[in-house]
């Protein structure tokens, strides 16, 4: 691996690359809830939170911006459960946050 360069691929490569223990600190806005197609990019949720928690320094932080999908006037809880899922290997939750946004309605999204 080479410090400062960006490498366009799919993480699981990236961090295959990665020796343990190897970094501080990861900040990403994965895909969530399948609600926009990312040009057939397939999302391994628990593979890649696996490598996070292998790649990570002990102390190191990840910051992970997810929410979900609204589906019959209910959200699917998809960000609740990932969280847990991250707990259920060895992360500690640390803090979890809401982003206020002036914009929070998707493009995709009707009104009923
Ligand atoms: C919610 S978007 C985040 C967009 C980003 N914050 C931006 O401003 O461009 C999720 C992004 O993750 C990428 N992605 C999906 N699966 C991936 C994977 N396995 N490895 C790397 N990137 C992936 C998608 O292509 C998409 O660009």
């Amino acid at each position: 691996m080479e410090i400062g360069k960006i490498y366009s691929e799919n993480c699981l490569i990236t961090m295959g690359n990665m020796p343990d223990n190897y970094i501080d600190f990861v900040i990403t806005s994965p895909p969530y809830d399948d609600i926009r197609n990312y040009n057939g990019y397939k999302f391994e949720f628990e593979e890649i939170v696996k490598e996070l928690f292998r790649v990570l320094k002990v102390g190191g932080i990840v910051i992970w911006v997810v929410a979900d999908a609204t589906i019959d006037g209910s959200e699917t809880g998809a960000s609740f459960r990932q969280a847990l899922y991250f707990k259920g290997i060895g992360f500690r939750l640390h803090d979890t946050m809401i982003y206020y946004k002036n914009n929070p309605m998707p493009q995709t999204a009707k009104l009923l």
